[in-house]
């Protein structure tokens, strides 16, 4: 059987680096993202390094056909995808109000759309085999609305959100699927797409490598959520402890996203 796992978004950052340890395991590999020379130079890095079968999936998840067309592609190639990482998203820091909506709308297809419609076109045939994961890299933006990345911290909720509630679904299936939920990473790419000054952020800025033993750990275990650090877990703890209306201006100051 030709085995794969198939990862979103991995031409840079965090699905990059996630692509190279799951190659180092020894995983066959789908990768998708819009960057064709990047994912093929990626693929013949890591086939050479590892002796994997590395595919390129070249789609814009932006389309409301690129998630059919990526399970089309896998069809196509008769790859069974035992594990789906949907990675790819994007945020764009500022006041909502002055967002251009077409920003919004692909955000909303990227961060949303494209992982919802991923995950349901690929989990029945896990189902059925049963076995497989899901892995979705949500943040720790999804846990509570940030000002000045209104329309991200809401894309990331829904992510949270919809993992929790499969998570009930596939209890007995064999299918693992669990959000791995990160505060800021040290990847410059996702702070210049996004517009967002990372001087004014004033939580810690963890590595991509934190991210990667994140998803690791989830794997291995059976949290619905995987929080890479520390700080992150008492962030999410401190919020049974503290006012709603605090922790969302607590998140803005911490962001640093709003201007
Ligand atoms: N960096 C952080 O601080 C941080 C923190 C928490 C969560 N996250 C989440 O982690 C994930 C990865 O972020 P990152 O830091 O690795 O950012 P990144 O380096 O900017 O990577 C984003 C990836 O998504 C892909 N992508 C964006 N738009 C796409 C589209 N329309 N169609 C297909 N692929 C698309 C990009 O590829 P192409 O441009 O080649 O299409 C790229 O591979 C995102 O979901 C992000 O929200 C990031």
């Amino acid at each position: 059987m030709n085995v794969y796992t198939l990862i979103t978004g991995a031409s840079t950052g965090i699905g990059k680096a996630l692509a190279a340890d799951f190659a180092a395991s020894g995983d066959n590999l789908v990768l998708v993202a819009r960057s064709r020379d990047r994912l093929e130079e990626l693929a013949a890095e890591l086939h050479r390094k590892h002796g994997v079968d590395v595919r390129v999936c070249s789609q814009d998840l932006g389309r409301a056909e690129g998630p059919a067309s990526v399970f089309a592609f896998c069809a196509d190639e008769r790859l069974v995808i035992d594990k789906l990482v949907n990675c790819a998203g994007f945020s764009v820091a500022g006041k909502f109000a002055v967002m251009p909506p077409e920003e919004l709308h692909q955000m909303a297809m990227v961060n949303m759309v494209a992982v919802g419609g991923l995950t349901r076109l690929f989990l029945p045939a896990m189902i059925g085999r049963g076995r497989g994961a899901v892995v979705n890299i949500a943040s720790l933006a999804g846990f509570q609305g940030v000002p000045g990345m209104a329309y991200y911290s809401a894309t990331k909720a829904f992510v949270v959100n919809l993992t929790e509630a499969l998570t009930e679904e596939l209890r007995g299936t064999g299918v693992r699927i669990y959000a791995v939920c990160p505060g800021f990473i040290d990847n410059d790419q996702f702070y210049n797409r996004a517009g967002h000054d990372r001087s004014r952020i004033i939580t810690p800025i963890s590595s991509l490598s934190v991210v990667v033993k994140a998803v690791r750990r989830g794997l291995a275990g059976a949290s619905i959520h995987e929080l890479p650090t520390l700080f992150d877990r008492m962030m999410v703890f401190s919020q049974r402890l503290v006012p709603r209306s605090l922790v969302v201006r607590i998140a803005g100051i911490f962001a640093g996203a709003k201007e």
